[in-house]
């Protein structure tokens, strides 16, 4: 279903001066397709291009910007078995996950096509003392400029659409890198925005090196830089990125915490679902499964069971559930995370063995709080269990991280809900589901490590505008 190789996408226009870059089929290994990449002079080009496109981006009326999104959203409904097939090779996502991420991205692109047409501004009252008596004051949005973005490999298709589709809806160009391991969906959706009458230079789709990337960072034309990926490459990023707006969706350990009045089956189902998800590999994924003590051993029993009835196999087989890691090296990582969390007193309650790129659904117990394998971000498809007496404990073990992404709770109580809501540092919390939910208009992003500022189309598009601000006075007698 992929092609034999992909151009990248400079200035609008596909360019295909190599085939550098192999991508690979991450369950089988095999070279599955090949790719351009970009060098530092074309990214230069893409920024120029940008700079060029920066006026006629702004004039763009919102109901062209609306109809180019709308062309978008038809063209990845008509493509999205291919669309799905390519993420379920480039990314080893299993089939059905990766047909969700395609529902996913045409939702997102539906969303911006809606807000391009309702953004606006505000009328303020000004008179507020003598000497503002006669003052009107108003206000609107204006695009930024050129903006970078660089998207990951958890979800190539639906984080890069969370920043090329808002970027369009307030008109910014954009340059893209997507990332080297899974460019296919960035370049799909870059052949489809070709199909467009974006004004030339708005976008240029550039997989490249990341060390031969600095220019998305550091560049002055460049206005705001979104970057989604691993929270240590996203601060350096940012202490580089100059005097332009920096956007972090980064990781986190997410948790989740079950009262003692949970529904166990449903928490169960969820749970399963929120750690073990294209294997664990995602931000929201869930790691620490905090359970109130009275309900422990039960919830415990029940979540291996489900745990051991995953299916792991090929991505492109219906019935799988866990598929590979994105590479052996990162599967290698958390093996060895597994042994160390044993070795410092943990207990393995199932899972633990690793075949190349493919590691066991895996649930451990008693693991010590200091170890990565709570006080990290794990990225992959292991789930840590421990038991709390109180929910203010439960509570203050969840802040108990250098991250605040999302968190989970199952339970019914609203004083406690409300409680939670209060003091728990995480962006977003789920009542009655796991961390790992998210539907893509809501606000999304993190506190502490796990971030700065939101996604969610209409919080992207407020970061990719500028307010400006228009007073008019009446002369008194008029
Ligand atoms: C992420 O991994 O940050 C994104 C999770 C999602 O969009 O569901």
């Amino acid at each position: 279903m992929l092609k034999k190789s992909y151009p990248y996408y400079l200035a609008n226009e596909p360019v295909a001066p190599n085939t550098d870059l192999e991508v690979t089929d991450k369950y089988t290994g095999e070279v599955a397709t090949r790719v351009a990449m970009a060098d530092a002079k074309v990214i230069d080009q893409a920024i120029a291009a940008t700079v060029e496109a920066t006026t006629p981006m702004a004039e763009l009326p919102p109901y062209e910007r609306q109809s180019i999104l709308n062309h978008c959203v038809k063209r990845f409904t008509e493509r999205a078995d291919e669309l799905a097939m390519s993420l379920c090779i480039e990314a080893g996502k299993p089939i059905k996950d990766s047909r969700g991420e395609v529902s996913r991205l045409i939702d997102t692109f539906r969303i911006a096509a809606e807000e391009s047409v309702r953004m606006g501004g505000e009328i303020m009252n000004l008179e507020i003392s003598p000497r503002a008596r006669g003052y009107r004051g108003m206000f609107k949005r204006v695009p930024i400029g050129p903006c970078s973005f660089i998207s990951p490999f958890n979800f190539p298709l639906n984080l890069a659409a969370h920043k090329v589709a808002p970027a369009i809806a307030v008109g910014c160009p954009f340059i893209l890198k997507p990332a080297s391991r899974t460019p296919i969906g960035a370049l799909i959706i870059g052949e489809v925005l070709a199909e467009t009458d974006l004004p030339q230079g708005a976008f240029s789709i550039l997989p490249c090196h990341r060390d031969g990337a600095d220019l998305f960072t550091t560049d002055d034309r460049l206005k705001l830089l979104s970057f989604t990926g691993s929270p240590e490459v996203g601060w350096d990023l940012k202490a580089r990125a100059g005097k332009k707006p920096v956007i972090l969706e980064l990781g986190g350990n997410a948790a989740c915490i079950v009262d003692a009045d949970a529904d166990l089956k449903d928490a169960t189902e969820r749970l399963i679902v929120g750690a073990f998800y294209q294997s664990g590999q995602s931000c929201i994924g869930v790691q620490r499964i905090l359970i109130h003590e009275s309900i422990y051993s039960q919830l415990s029993d029940m979540l291996v069971v489900a745990t051991k009835k995953l299916v792991a196999g090929d991505p492109k087989n219906e019935k799988t559930f866990i598929g590979p890691m994105i590479s052996e090296k990162e599967a290698e990582r958390l093996e060895i995370w597994i042994k160390q969390a044993k070795s410092a007193g943990g207990k393995i309650l199932c899972g633990g063995k690793r075949d190349g790129a493919m590691l066991e659904a895996t649930l451990m117990e008693e693991v010590p709080q200091d170890q990565p394998m709570c006080a990290e971000e794990a990225f992959g498809p292991v789930a840590v269990l421990s038991r709390f007496s109180t929910f203010e404990e439960a509570l203050k073990r969840t802040n108990d991280s250098r991250f605040g992404l999302q968190a989970g709770i199952f339970t019914r109580d609203i004083y406690k809900i409300q409680k939670a809501w209060d003091e728990l540092e995480v962006g977003g919390i789920i009542i009655g589901d796991v961390p790992s939910w998210r539907v893509d208009n809501m606000p999304y992003g993190g506190v502490k490590d796990s971030g700065l500022g939101r996604e969610g189309i209409r919080f992207a598009m407020e970061d990719m505008t500028e307010i400006r601000n228009l007073v008019v006075r009446t002369p008194p007698g008029v």
